[in-house]
């Protein structure tokens, strides 16, 4: 196919001009990501810099702006999110990974700060793999199991375990923490044995608040990754009561909340004996994650 050499600022100019008018403030970002999507780029290209770029390419590139500009999020229209050291798979089943959550990642690493022993990991409510996966590479000798109600979201996993090469260590299980006995249904596919670090970034959005969130996040996340029932606890209250068991005595739980839940979740976390001995905070100043030890 004939290709031409064109410079990436005149390629996206126009494009960049149609998302600025409708509010976009990474219109330039947006439109660098697709068109190095289109040209199969494993880096994002500069507005400097020449291309080389057929007619047909140029029609799917302008057809990815367009679903930008109806609104679908750069992550949604890849399938793709850089999350810690990695760019992870999504699909419409996964939570687009949140920058914010790399706050548990360094949590967990201060908390471990030797990346060599044996640990067991457990990672609930997986999605993506992101916080999962992240740790599997930081700790050489871990082993996980990836927990999750959606089977679909549990692929993907498992593709981006793949990707990274990270097959071997890995478990998934499929399963609804709502459920009594899900704790047994994990140790026993566990061999029984329990964890060294537990982390979860379970959905946490009151339900009758999912209607006011910013439409990227309203319709294109999972409702099932959002929506935390009536006062957006009811995760919480079905996970914080096992993980007693499913812990070693010296082992640490990671937990990500929304904002201005860290009383509440602290509070049915010591009902259930365990004790949150930090709370980190997000860019923001938000108290994003809580970590629990046994009490
Ligand atoms: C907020 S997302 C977090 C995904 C990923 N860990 C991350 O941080 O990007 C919550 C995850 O919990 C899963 N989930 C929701 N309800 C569940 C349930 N009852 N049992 C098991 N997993 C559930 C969802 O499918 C989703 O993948």
């Amino acid at each position: 196919m004939n290709k031409k050499k064109i410079n990436v600022y005149s390629l996206i100019k126009r494009e960049v001009e149609k998302l600025k008018k409708i509010g976009n403030k990474t219109a330039s970002l947006d439109c660098r990501l697709l068109l190095s999507q289109i040209l199969k780029k494993t880096n994002t290209v500069y507005t400097h810099q020449e291309v080389y770029i057929s007619r047909n390419q140029i029609i799917k590139f302008k057809s990815l702006v367009k679903k930008r500009e109806e609104g679908k999020p750069v992550s949604r229209i890849l399938n793709r999110r850089n999350f810690w050291k990695r760019e992870f798979i999504l699909d419409e089943e996964t939570l687009d990974p949140r920058p914010d959550s790399e706050i548990l990642i360094e949590t967990v690493l201060e908390h471990f700060s030797d990346s060599t022993p044996l640990l067991k990991i457990l990672d609930l409510g997986s999605g993506s793999g992101c916080l999962g996966l992240s740790l599997l590479e930081e700790y050489e000798n871990a082993s996980i199991i990836f927990v999750d109600a959606s089977k679909k979201s549990l692929n993907i996993v498992k593709r981006n375990s793949q990707q990274f090469r990270l097959k071997g260590r890995l478990k998934y299980i499929n399963l609804d923490w709502h459920t009594d006995d899900w704790d047994t249904k994990l140790l026993n596919s566990a061999d029984k044995t329990k964890f060294d670090i537990i982390v979860t970034n379970p959905p946490y959005i009151p339900s009758n608040e999912v209607k006011f969130l910013e439409t990227e996040v309203r319709e294109y996340d999972p409702i099932l990754a959002l929506d935390g029932g009536n006062d957006g606890l009811d995760a919480y209250r079905s996970i914080i009561p096992k993980l007693k068991n499913l812990l070693k005595p010296d082992g640490k739980i990671f937990v990500e909340i929304g904002k201005g839940q860290e009383n509440l979740v602290s509070k049915i976390g010591l009902e259930n004996g365990l004790l949150s001995v930090e709370y980190k905070k997000d860019l923001s100043n938000i108290n994003r994650v809580i970590v629990f030890n046994i009490k």
